[in-house]
């Protein structure tokens, strides 16, 4: 790794010195050790300039600078943070022997939001060494008071438990400056690996992550990928991309590293450690939306099961970094509940959970059988996320379904009548967007919006034929279809967004479209007449055209014919009501007895 500043006319063998103090490190919470002083105030004597080392906070060297004469030249990062240290320290030499921090120490100091500032120096053959840091209060003018320590030896030096400072530093700095900060959206580092995917592939689901990220209410920084196959057991990343992370955290004033799989808790954790900032992974992400967005009690309780299933084998890992942060992603959930920490009460509410969905699954189960006794075919939406299902939904029925061009909108289902062309009806059900790399515990948590496709007589599949990524996102689709057993259903393919085709040439006429699917616009309205035609012909496929004689003292029978199936003629005999029509299969039985 590269020593940075001034390396003008120093010899080969210095520069390897200097180069070797990046594999020095220092035990987690003590601020500096003898060993590296003596081979910093070394080079610093042999070459007569200042030594800089940056250290993180659990004791690895980020960065190597010398400097000229009278000032360190510290690396700029522009550091705007103004809730929380930044988690590096600089420690420094002073040639001259005389420690005192100068001006510019105390300025970068303040700018960079160091934990501590240290510079050192021999005395009468002894280390000897000053310390700053920030004290956690703020003056009237805004700007943060600084502590100096004075000149000190090592022996104080070491009795300083440089984690508890910092710890203490931030909880105040953090409540001292909350009232600036609550809007601030937190800002995050996005970082995955190839792993054995193609990189487009790999690329592509870094730019998912940033809009799970945004959907999820953060900025995202930096987006940062590493050609790896496999990931390393005990940081997920190798270990000079996670260097490399901590400087865009400090470069970038993010306070969120998310990582785009599934991280051990020990991963988690140590990652969190190393660099001094909460952790989470895809998982936990895509549960942050869903903790924010379900809005029936069952999408509610089944997100926090979730949630909490995920955390317990996690619990104490992160506790110190996500109890600093005091909120944000990873903390939430749903319905603004703070998530529980203690193990035991864990238990208890997921056994709380665990009932109160039970008792709701039989509810729900009691709802369709209703909806069956009245012998409506159903239809569910189903889908990538950000497809434009809720948009159809309202399209086509009125319905006043929550749409926004963020991921997962829907969470909840959502049951709506629809008219067919033939003047029958059917139910028309949004489901949950399905996504690439959807963990399993979610697919599970979901099943009261999934539940309604194993049910459906009929599957729209929406695609958002836009895409790029279309085909990738209906093979998902697909894959999740297969792990409900809902593949072997009647699906009919709906290209939706077609205004946003660069060329009305790439959409083949209505005759063309038989044997693929409909392409519409859910946004304009076009091709709405022709999807539901089709509908209706796919809900016909299994009806069969009866001819039924109805009494007219069973004048409900005829109303209850013209409701669910398509009525093809209708007289009057002697007899009762004859009518010709199309009965779907889940009125057949009622019906068959007045079959003439
Ligand atoms: P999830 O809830 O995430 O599963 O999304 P969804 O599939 O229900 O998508 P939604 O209907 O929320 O639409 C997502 C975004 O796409 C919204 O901004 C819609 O306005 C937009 N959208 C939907 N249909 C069309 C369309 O036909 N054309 C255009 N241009 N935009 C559309």
């Amino acid at each position: 790794m590269d020593v940075q500043g001034n390396l003008q006319g120093l010899k080969s063998r210095i520069i390897k010195e200097l180069e070797e103090l990046y594999l020095v490190t220092v035990p987690t919470g003590q601020i500096l050790t003898r060993e590296l002083a003596e081979r910093m105030l070394a080079i610093t004597h042999a070459i007569g300039r200042e030594v800089a080392v940056y250290l993180t906070r659990n004791g690895h060297v980020l960065a190597v600078a010398v400097g000229d004469s009278s000032t360190v030249s510290l690396p700029e990062h522009g550091s705007r943070r103004t809730h929380m240290l930044s988690g590096i320290r600089c420690i420094h030499t002073h040639p001259s022997g005389d420690t005192k921090l100068s001006m510019p120490d105390l300025s970068s100091l303040r700018r960079m939001r160091f934990d501590l500032m240290a510079a050192i120096g021999l005395k009468d053959d002894d280390i000897v060494c000053s310390i700053a840091f920030f004290t956690g209060e703020i003056m009237e003018t805004g700007e943060p008071v600084l502590q100096g320590s004075g000149e000190i030896d090592m022996k104080m030096l070491g009795r300083i438990n440089l984690l508890s400072l910092c710890r203490s530093i931030d909880k105040l700095l953090q409540k001292n400056t909350l009232k600036d900060t609550t809007d601030q959206k937190e800002r995050a580092i996005l970082a995955g690996i190839t792993g054995k995917s193609t990189q487009e592939v790999a690329e592509e689901s870094m730019k998912e992550l940033e809009r799970l990220t945004e959907t999820a209410g953060a900025e995202v920084a930096a987006s940062i990928l590493q050609k790896r196959e496999k990931p390393d057991g005990a940081l997920f990343l190798g270990r000079g991309k996670v260097n490399e992370i901590s400087m865009a955290l400090q470069e970038t004033d993010a306070e969120l590293l998310i990582i785009d799989d599934e991280l051990t808790p020990s991963q988690e954790t140590n990652l969190a450690l190393m660099l001094g900032v909460k952790v989470i992974d895809r998982t936990a992400l895509i549960l942050d939306i869903f903790a924010q967005r379900a809005r029936s009690a069952a999408g509610k309780l089944q997100v926090e099961l979730a949630q909490l299933r995920y955390r317990l084998p996690r619990l104490g890992g992160q506790g110190l970094i996500l109890s600093r942060q005091g909120g944000g992603i990873g903390t939430r959930g749903p319905g603004e509940t703070k998530l529980e920490t203690d193990r035991r009460h864990i238990y208890r509410r997921i056994h709380e959970l665990e009932q109160q969905l039970q008792k709701l699954g039989s509810q729900r189960r009691l709802h369709r059988e209703g909806r069956r006794a009245a012998h409506y075919p159903s239809i569910a939406l189903v889908g990538y996320t950000n497809a434009g299902k809720s948009t159809l939904l309202n399209r086509l029925t009125g319905a006043d379904v929550f749409a926004e061009d963020k991921l997962f909108a829907t969470l909840d289902p959502t049951t709506r009548k629809l008219e067919l062309p033939n003047g029958r009806e059917a139910l028309l059900t949004d489901t949950v967007g399905f996504i690439q790399k959807l963990p399993h515990t979610l697919v599970s948590a979901f099943h009261a919006t999934l539940e309604e496709v194993q049910e459906a007589d009929l599957l729209l599949h929406v695609v958002d034929i836009s895409s790029v990524n279309h085909r990738e996102q209906m093979e998902s689709v697909q894959s999740v279809l297969r792990e409900l057993n809902a593949d072997d259903k009647p699906i009919l393919t709906v290209y939706n967004k077609t205004d946003l085709l660069p060329d009305w040439a790439d959409i083949p006429d209505t005759a063309a479209q038989e044997g693929t699917g409909v392409y519409i616009s859910a946004v304009s309205g076009y091709g709405m007449e022709h999807l539901l035609e089709r509908i209706g012909d796919m809900l016909r496929g299994s009806s069969r055209t009866m001819r039924l004689i109805v009494p007219y003292d069973e004048g409900s029978i005829v109303g209850y014919v013209h409701e669910v199936c398509a009525v093809f003629s209708e007289e009057y005999d002697e007899r009762g009501t004859v009518i010709t029509a199309e009965v779907p299969p889940e009125a057949k039985t009622r019906l068959e007895k007045y079959e003439a």
